[in-house]
């Protein structure tokens, strides 16, 4: 069998309404450039990623206008209506070029922060794992479930929860075979872990570094830049 190659699908398609900003929040201003500017050079960073796919909105007025890294390919598809219709339009146009066990890494486009060095290790420890797996990070506040009226009904045992973060890594076929499944099935999973757990597989947890954030409502973007210059002081 060949060598895998590595390829990246960045899901950029969504409106980030939770921001309140005027436009989605992959195209606000961090650092003196986009959000999603960030986003394609961190994922970029690593010389084993062969080719980058971004699922843009269908009335996107802004890819056009954003550096994109040298010495990578990157190619734009149309998303779709949720998170999961984006990623799968993204690896049905990687189709033609990439092998089905090629290695596919979904990053958000909302996580500016992606540090290279958990970006690389996540590589070498999935490598040749038979699965695939994800950046994650074990929960460290208690928590509850609510009830109605935002009462707590209960006290979960945080022991072996984790948030998931992206990327997130696993083979080509494997993940698009999952992801249509599910949501053939109606069932709109939020990650690709998700995907792949509907279809019976268990996905590796691989820590991930608490900065990689989500940007997802206003007071992330200081955090965001407080956290990129943080990371150039090394
Ligand atoms: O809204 P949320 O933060 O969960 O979105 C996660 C990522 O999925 C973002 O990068 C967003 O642009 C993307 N997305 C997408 N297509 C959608 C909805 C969200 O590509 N229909």
């Amino acid at each position: 069998m060949d060598t895998p190659r590595y390829w990246g699908v960045i899901p950029a398609a969504g409106q980030g309404t939770r921001m309140g900003a005027g436009r989605p929040k992959q195209y606000l201003e961090l650092a003196g450039r986009r959000v999603l500017e960030h986003t394609l050079e961190r994922l970029a960073a690593d010389p084993r990623i062969a080719g980058i796919v971004v699922a843009l909105g269908p009335d996107d007025a802004d890819w056009g206008r954003l550096a994109i890294p040298a010495g990578v390919e990157v190619r734009t598809v149309t998303g779709g209506a949720e998170r999961c219709h984006s990623v799968l339009n993204a690896l049905e146009s990687l189709g033609g070029r990439a092998a089905p066990t090629d290695w596919v890494l979904v990053h958000d486009a909302a996580r500016p922060c992606l540090r290279p060095a958990d970006l690389s290790r996540l590589l070498d420890t999935l490598a040749d794992d038979p699965v695939g797996g994800l950046l994650a990070l074990p929960v460290r506040d208690t928590m509850k479930r609510a009830g109605t009226g935002d009462r707590v009904e209960a006290t979960v045992d945080r022991a072996g929860l984790w948030h998931a973060l992206t990327p997130q890594m696993f083979r080509l076929r494997a993940l698009r075979e999952a992801l249509g499944k599910a949501i053939a099935a109606g069932v709109l999973v939020t990650d690709e872990a998700a995907a792949m757990e509907w279809a019976g597989h268990r996905p590796r947890l691989v820590v991930g570094a608490g900065d990689n954030l989500k940007i997802t409502r206003p007071e992330d973007l200081p955090l965001a830049e407080y956290y990129l210059a943080r990371q150039f002081q090394g």
